[in-house]
C-alpha cells in the first residue's frame, strides 16, 4: 500500500500532523492527490509544512487548524470550526502526542500527558461525530503503543498518585487509546465507520527521545504502518481492532475488558464535559446551577 493510490477527491484529517508520524503522513495523503485537514498546536510549524507540501494538483485543498491539546477549550474550538467549514471526512487519524517531561496538571486539571494523548482525540471524535456519520463510508485510526501492555487501568486518569513515572503516564493514555478504539467501533458499526488503532514500531521522532532506547526505525516506515490502515481497501470492514505494525493481534487483558471499556468511556465523557443520549447521540453536558 503506497501514496501512489489514487487518493483525489478524499478527505483526510491528521491531527498532529506537524511533526514526525502525522508530517510523513500529510505528505504521503497530499503526493496521492488527498484533500487536507491538518491539525497542529504551533502556527510557525503549520505555516512551514503547507511550505514544504508546494502546491499540489489542480483542486486538491489544505487546510490547517491549530489547538493545543492539552486545553479542552481549544478542542471544543477546533471542532466547532471543522463542523462549521468542513462538508465531509473520508479519513481522520488522531495521531497528536507527545511524552511527557515531568507531571504537569491542566488548567483543565487532568494529567497532561492523559489529556493530550487521550482525552482530547477522544473529544475531538465524539465532537466530529454528526459529521463522521455523514461523511460515511469513512474510517477513523488512533494511534497506541506496545507500551500499553507495561501497565494497567487508569481510571483515575492519574491525577492523585504521589509518584509519577512518566513512562506510566505515557503508556497509560496509549492503553486507553484501545477500549476507545473498540467501544467506538462497536457504537458506530451499523454507520458505515470502521475505528481502528495500531502501534506504529519504536520510530525514530521525538517522542522515543526520553526512552532508554537508542534505536528506532524511520518515520516513513512508522507512517506506512497507519497510512495502510487509512487507505487499504482490504480493511474497509475491518473495525474495532489493534494492530501491531502490519498484524492484527489481540492487546493486553486489560485492554480487551469489557468491564473496563464501560466504565473508562463513561468517566471518560464526564471528564470532557459530554453526555450522551438514549439514541447514543453526544451532547454537551449542562453545566449544574
Ligand atoms: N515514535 C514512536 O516510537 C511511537 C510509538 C508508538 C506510538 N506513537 C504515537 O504516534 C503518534 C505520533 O508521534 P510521533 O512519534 O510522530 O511524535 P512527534 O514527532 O513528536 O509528533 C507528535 C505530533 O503531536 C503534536 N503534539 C504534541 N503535543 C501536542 C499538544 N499539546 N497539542 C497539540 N499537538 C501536540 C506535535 O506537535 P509539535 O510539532 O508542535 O511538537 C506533533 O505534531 C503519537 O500519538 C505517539 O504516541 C509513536
Amino acid at each position: 500500500m503506497t501514496e501512489t493510490q489514487n487518493l483525489f477527491g478524499k478527505t483526510i484529517l491528521i491531527t498532529g500532523a506537524t511533526d514526525g508520524i502525522g508530517k510523513e503522513l500529510a505528505k504521503m495523503s497530499w503526493q496521492a492527490g488527498a484533500d487536507l485537514i491538518l491539525h497542529g498546536r504551533n502556527p510557525n510549524k503549520l505555516a512551514d509544512l503547507l511550505t514544504e507540501l508546494g502546491s499540489g494538483a489542480p483542486g486538491q485543498k489544505v487546510e490547517t487548524y491549530r489547538a493545543d491539546y492539552s486545553r479542552l477549550s481549544d478542542v471544543r474550538s477546533m471542532a466547532g470550526q471543522i463542523l462549521g467549514n468542513v462538508p465531509k471526512i473520508d479519513v481522520l487519524v488522531n495521531n497528536a502526542g507527545f511524552y511527557p517531561e515531568k507531571r504537569v496538571i491542566t488548567e483543565d486539571g487532568f494529567e497532561e500527558c492523559n489529556q493530550v494523548n487521550f482525552l482530547s482525540p477522544f473529544l475531538l471524535t465524539n465532537l466530529l461525530r454528526p459529521l463522521l456519520i455523514k461523511s460515511a463510508p469513512m474510517r477513523v485510526v488512533n494511534l497506541s503503543s506496545i507500551g500499553h501492555r507495561y501497565v494497567w487501568s487508569n481510571l483515575n486518569g492519574a491525577v492523585d498518585h504521589p509518584f509519577y513515572w512518566r513512562w506510566v503516564a505515557y503508556c497509560r493514555s496509549k492503553l486507553d487509546m484501545i477500549p476507545f478504539t473498540r467501544e467506538l467501533a462497536g457504537q458506530l458499526k451499523n454507520d458505515g465507520i470502521t475505528v481502528n488503532c495500531v502501534h506504529p514500531g519504536v520510530i525514530r521522532t521525538k517522542v522515543i527521545r526520553f526512552l532508554p532506547v537508542s534505536w528506532g526505525a524511520s518515520v516513513r516506515s512508522g507512517a506506512e504502518t497507519v497510512f495502510r490502515l487509512m487507505v487499504d481497501p482490504a480493511l474497509a470492514n475491518v473495525t474495532g481492532k489493534y494492530f501491531e505494525r502490519y498484524k492484527i493481534v489481540q492487546p493486553s487483558i486489560v485492554a480487551q475488558s469489557t468491564r473496563y471499556q464501560s466504565a473508562l468511556w463513561r468517566v471518560t465523557l464526564r471528564r470532557v464535559g459530554l453526555i450522551q443520549d438514549a439514541d447514543g447521540a453526544i451532547l454537551p453536558r449542562q453545566e449544574q446551577a
